[in-house]
């Protein structure tokens, strides 16, 4: 075989500058650089798959359908992306993680260390499944198995760590619990118990299986968790008792890098998702470390919002027909890599990270809200369609596609918390004049179908 080098010099001689990457925009592959990689694969808690490929390959174009369908199946259990060789700013990379052919599939689980994954080739079969197969085997596994006899043990451990229990008939672990686990590693301790754990389970009242309890404290009553059994909204649920880890999905999966629509930069730079405003969680790994230094209870960290990163997020979250009210904070592209956002962008965000914290706290649910990234081509879609159209600017916005309806934030000088509470409560109360959504917005039935047939193949996603 020839070495990569020359392979990809060929391969540039025969396609010229053109290096378009043979995923689009709207794919559920996540698109990588070298340093994407850095920090979405190799300091993740979450296992990936990375598949190394060069457009022009044949086996890597028909690699393709397969390959997406496998990212649509493990979307919120593990990573699936794609490095496009042929870029230039991708082909020393490629040459160090030993590529020698395309495709090249690798899948890498995390080690003891960050930083520091296992990387092995992927030798399985080139379909759907059996690569959703081998990925999902390779989730770590953070859940403790709970009998009668160990239970109360474990829950005296992590005094200040809420705790998670899933009552189950199986003897299995699910991915989608063990996916939960690494959302909350080090900040909720997960424990799947059997249902023939006859002591536990009369103990929490739990009478239906699968049941999920969440013990907040010692002192504070378990509470049991009645919503749907996906991962969103468990993890919303969760997110109530500690934030999620920077990687939960959901939130980071975002650095889309593909640059297949813009014209060739002299140096491209990566696009990064967009900062969250700083959460708590330094103070809690702090603490946990240190847990004499603890004289004073800190306050309950708010969970940042939850990002929807990319236009198939942001569809199924909120603009599905049968989507209920969301508000979503439209935040503008960021012009360089690493560019902080602005100032009205972070205020927007945690004043509805703290607004919606303080309905959580009281145990209502107010409607969802999420930080959409300006990287999100369904942000920019929808922007276009709602003639939002100066991308530089933040937007909150509510919408509601079940009844056809949006407003937006007017108050761009004041994204402060009680002005967008006081917005945020007209919605509630059905106050003000909303808007009739364009058409065109709210996909079709069709599209509908086809993805709940995709969830219908997507057997891991259930507990
Ligand atoms: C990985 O888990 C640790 C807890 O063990 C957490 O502190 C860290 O933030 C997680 N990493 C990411 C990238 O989420």
């Amino acid at each position: 075989m020839l070495p990569p080098s020359s392979l990809l010099l060929v391969a540039s001689l025969l396609v010229g500058a053109n290096a378009d990457g043979i995923y689009t925009k709207k794919s559920p592959v996540l698109q990588l650089n070298q340093k994407s990689y850095g920090s979405l694969i190799a300091n993740s808690n979450y296992t990936s798959i990375v598949e190394f490929y060069a457009p022009w390959c044949g086996h890597c174009q028909s690699l393709k359908p397969a390959y997406e369908k496998a990212a649509t199946n493990l979307n919120g259990l593990a990573r699936v992306a794609a490095v496009n060789c042929d870029e230039d700013e991708n082909k020393p990379f490629c040459g160090q993680m030993g590529v020698q052919g395309f495709p090249t599939l690798k899948i890498v689980t995390p080690g003891k260390k960050p930083g520091q994954p296992r990387v092995e080739d992927y030798q399985g079969a080139r379909t759907a499944k059996a690569i959703v197969d081998t990925v999902v085997d390779r989730i770590p596994n953070h859940v403790k198995r709970a009998t009668d006899k160990d239970l109360d043990k474990w829950l005296g451990q992590n005094e200040e760590r809420p705790k998670a229990i899933l009552f189950t008939e199986k003897g299995t672990t699910s991915a989608l619990i063990r996916a939960l686990a690494v959302d909350f590693l080090g900040a909720i301790d997960v424990a799947q118990v059997r249902s023939k754990e006859a002591a536990s389970v009369k103990k929490y009242g739990v009478s239906e299986f699968p049941a999920l309890v969440v013990v907040p404290s010692s002192d504070v009553d378990a509470q049991l968790y009645e919503g749907e059994l996906k991962k969103q909204p468990i993890l919303e649920f969760l997110g109530q008792f500690a934030s999620p880890n920077p990687d939960a999905t959901g939130k980071a999966a975002s650095a889309s890098t593909d640059k297949s629509k813009s014209k060739p930069k002299p140096k491209p730079k990566a696009k990064q998702p967009p900062k969250q405003p700083e959460t708590e969680d330094d103070t809690q790994s702090d603490e946990s470390e240190e847990p004499e230094a603890k004289p004073v209870r800190e306050p309950e960290p708010i969970p940042p919002l939850s990002t929807l990163a990319t236009a198939e997020s942001l569809e199924s979250s909120c603009l599905a027909p049968k989507s209920t009210t969301c508000v979503l904070v439209l935040l503008p592209e960021a012009s360089e890599a690493d560019a902080e956002l602005p100032s009205s962008a972070t205020d927007a965000l945690s004043s509805l990270a703290e607004i919606e914290h303080k309905h959580s706290l009281r145990g209502a649910r107010l409607f969802p809200a999420y930080s959409v990234p300006g990287v999100n081509t369904g942000s920019q879609a929808l922007r276009t369609a709602l003639g939002l159209e100066d991308d530089k600017k933040v937007e909150i916005i509510a919408i509601n596609a079940r009844r056809g309806w949006w407003r937006r934030y007017g108050n761009a000088e004041d994204f402060g918390i009680a002005a967008v509470e006081s917005w945020v409560d007209a919605i509630r109360l059905g106050e003000g004049t909303k808007e009739k959504l364009p058409e065109g917005i709210i996909r079709d039935e069709e599209a509908e179908t086809q993805e709940k047939k995709a969830e219908a193949d997507a057997e891991h996603d259930e507990l």
